[in-house]
């Protein structure tokens, strides 16, 4: 069963379908054509980090495979593919020369989605730093802004004549709390003052690379994907519930304010204290300059607890396998906040989908509840929408089974399932529902769907 009120027609004409991926999770070729390696290449090496031991150095292969590929998304009929470049690819040492190898790779990613009639969505970061930037301390250095900045400029003159948008930075709160102070993630360091002084370089970049690219004349969109979930206190208590506006602000507002309001909110950084990054004059100027849409990327919500950790098998909501909530009623109420409380440009969902174990008969993957999952939330958007909220996307998270960063491969997300020992790609039940789904909101707004029937 579907969710009731899933109804193709609540989306406009020209809503935009995608998939979405990243570089470092799916292209492998870790050192082909003068890449240079990146802050996960790095970590993947120390011991005990990634939980299955593995790394990205083929990951799906994606690098060689690319025709192929492109051929998987057209197939699905969907509007748009959202890719990364891994910018040590490009740009092995993270300033300096660039390799023209590296850079004809996305040039022909982009020339064959645009032959197949699908948009490229580009993000410029989405996380695979070149390791010789953290040799100098990385976001945590102010010098990567204008780094970040030069690579920016020099992705748009190659590519930003034929890229619908291109987005600054995926996810900067978990480069900031994973990357920089919990050190689950890449680069693997516990210090919350960098981590901090490291979120505001990744905005301040943002903002400064959106106004040298508009300077230089770039004509695709521009914006930036932020992972944003209502935080709910797991009791009424007092410590819970002052708890959750810290995580709330620390997840929520410490990226929207600054980006929408042109300040950091005053209660973090009180909580910060000498924690709190150095700002210098005209930054926040920089960091809210207009943008032409914001990402989100929802999976679940977070439910905070001052005492001990919130149980998530407690509330009785199913839960995916990464021990997540399926919540999605809390992207709608998510939507609508962020409606309310900022002057927001048309938002997209960038990222969204579920690891679930899939079911495999024969040629066949049954992946029930990633479909439900799947058009739940759809409906959530489509919720929000009729609730005013400027939507003019959604893109499900992933393509492919992946590299999932600390959980290696055995966490899957893919619409498509991946064969690790062989590289065969099998499209799962879910990417056929959303083919078919897809197909029929073009029908309901009479738009020619036979050739995207045959997967041509
Ligand atoms: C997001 C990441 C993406 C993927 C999903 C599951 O935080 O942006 O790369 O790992 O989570």
């Amino acid at each position: 069963m579907l969710a009731p009120t899933l109804k193709p027609s609540v989306f406009p004409k020209n809503f935009v379908w995608g998939v979405a991926t990243s570089a470092f999770q799916i292209e492998g070729a870790a050192t082909a054509d003068g890449k240079g390696p990146s802050v996960w290449d790095d970590f993947c090496r120390r011991p005990g980090v990634i939980a299955d031991h593995s790394d990205g150095s083929v990951a799906c292969d994606h690098y060689h495979r690319l025709e192929e590929d492109l051929d998987l998304i057209a197939t699905l009929g969907v509007d748009a593919y959202r890719f990364s470049v891994s910018w040590p690819r490009v740009q092995p040492a993270g300033s300096g020369a660039f390799n023209a190898k590296g850079i004809d790779f996305y040039e022909r990613l982009v020339d064959g989605l645009l032959s197949r009639d699908v948009k490229p969505y580009l993000t410029l970061n989405h996380w695979d730093l070149p390791s010789a930037l953290q040799a100098s301390g990385g976001w945590a250095d102010r010098d990567t802004v204008q780094r970040f900045v030069d690579y920016a400029c020099h992705m748009a003159a190659r590519l930003g004549d034929r890229v619908a948008a291109i987005t600054t930075h995926n996810e900067p709160w978990v480069i900031t709390t994973l990357g920089y102070e919990t050190g689950v993630f890449a680069p693997g360091l516990k210090d919350r003052k960098a981590a901090m002084q490291a979120s505001h370089h990744l905005l301040l970049s943002h903002g400064q690379a959106l106004q040298a690219l508009r300077a230089q004349g770039c004509r695709s969109r521009l914006g930036i994907v932020l992972n944003l979930s209502p935080n709910q206190a797991a009791t009424d208590s007092e410590d819970d519930i002052a708890k959750t506006r810290i995580e709330d602000g620390r997840m929520v507002r410490w990226y929207m304010d600054p980006l929408f309001k042109g300040s950091y909110p005053a209660d973090v950084l009180d909580f910060l204290g000498a924690d709190a990054p150095q700002v210098a004059d005209g930054d926040m100027r920089q960091i809210s300059a207009p943008m032409d849409f914001l990402g989100v990327n929802y999976y679940t919500r977070q439910m905070v607890s001052a005492s001990e950790p919130f149980d998530v098998h407690d509330s009785g909501y199913e839960v995916t396998d990464m021990g997540w909530e399926v919540y999605p009623q809390g992207l709608t109420e998510l939507l609508l906040r962020l409606h309310h409380d900022y002057p927001l440009p048309p938002m997209y969902i960038k990222e969204n989908g579920a690891a679930f174990k899939d079911v495999r008969t024969g040629d066949r993957v049954h992946d029930h509840q990633r479909r439900e999952y799947i058009a739940k939330h759809i409906a959530a958007v489509g919720d929000a929408m009729r609730h005013g909220v400027r939507m003019e996307g959604y893109m499900v998270w992933s393509l492919l089974d992946n590299f999932e960063w600390a959980s290696g491969y055995d966490k899957r997300f893919g619409i498509v399932h991946v064969d690790f020992e062989t590289q065969q790609r099998t499209l799962k039940d879910s990417a056929l529902w959303y083919r078919d789904f897809i197909q029929s909101h073009k029908a309901s707004h009479g738009l020619p769907t036979a050739e995207l029937a045959t997967g041509g």
